[in-house]
């Protein structure tokens, strides 16, 4: 089906069905209106509101400052944008690891902000059974292995997972442990490609990779990334598609350039007042 006459709402199923005919499903990282509505229009499947928003929209060194509060804001606005791509929003740190019935509490919000699932972090005993609560209380839930940011500091940096043998069957562990508990999809994140194909082959729920190679039945990038938007930091599996980071520096030069030279307004950007208007103005005793 072409991207124009997409029209139907994608849910869990169209995405278990796409793992099952063998078609990719597409993801991509929004945070605001436009860009949901834009990418929404290009018939993207499913949208991120990814905490990434953390560093690319706030300017932060990590996604660990993103709250609630914000996560709401953004997933409402890619919300209102997102006609038919499935909106997964991000639960951000703490929001999910303190108690169950907070991380139940906090999903909720995001699924009324307009989510149609929320994605966690992880895949120890505690994260299994948070998974499973929610999807007993009609909460899909999109995991996350390999590479995990909220655990950045534990992996000791930016550092490829699954390296070896044991490394991609303990991964693989998990996430049969998550399958099990209810978790409609997985994100793999910088796991080479070998291991991503062999977790992915062992699965029925669709792995949805981001450096994680060729095998996984679907890929996300930061939309910020493959639009060249955000320049402190560039991963090897992020393809740029578009370099506004150029783009708005060059508006913004030739805007100011336009102002201090009095060529900005112009006449078609100017409202006048009617000529009788603009005559007693001309006329006033205050002048
Ligand atoms: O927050 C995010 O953008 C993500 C992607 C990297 C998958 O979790």
């Amino acid at each position: 089906m072409s991207a124009e006459v997409k029209t139907k709402k994608i849910t869990i199923n169209t995405l278990l069905k796409r793992k099952k005919d063998g078609q990719k499903i597409t993801m991509l990282t929004a945070y605001d209106f436009s860009t949901a509505k834009y990418f929404d229009e290009a018939g993207i499947d499913t949208i991120l509101v990814g905490d990434s928003l953390g560093m690319v929209v706030l300017g932060y060194d990590s996604t660990h400052h993103v709250t609630m509060e914000e996560m709401k804001i953004f997933t409402s606005a890619v919300c209102r944008g997102a006609k038919s791509s499935f909106v997964v929003a991000d639960m951000p740190f703490l929001s999910y690891q303190v108690s169950v019935e907070e991380a139940l509490k906090n999903a909720g919000e995001l699924i009324k902000a307009g989510a149609s699932a929320v994605k966690l972090e992880g895949g120890d005993d505690f994260i299994v059974n948070v998974v499973s609560r929610m999807h007993d209380t009609g909460i899909p839930v999109v995991a996350h292995l390999g590479f995990t940011p909220q655990y950045l500091h534990v992996l000791g940096g930016y550092r490829i997972q699954g390296k070896s043998m044991e490394a991609a069957e303990f991964i693989l562990e998990q996430a049969k442990k998550l399958e099990k508990a209810g978790a409609c999809a997985l994100v793999l994140e910088m796991v080479p490609e070998e291991a991503a194909k062999y977790i992915t082959e062992n699965l029925t729920i669709p792995t949805i990779g981001i450096g994680a190679g060729r095998y996984t039945d679907g890929q996300v990038l930061v939309c910020d990334d493959i639009l060249g938007k955000y320049s402190e930091m560039t991963p090897k599996f992020a393809r740029k598609y578009s370099d506004l980071k150029t783009e708005i520096t060059n508006a913004a030069k030739s805007y100011i350039s336009d102002v201090t030279s009095g060529a900005f307004p112009a006449e078609n950007e100017i409202f006048h007042l009617s000529e009788e208007e603009a005559s007693k103005l001309e006329s006033c005793c205050c002048k």
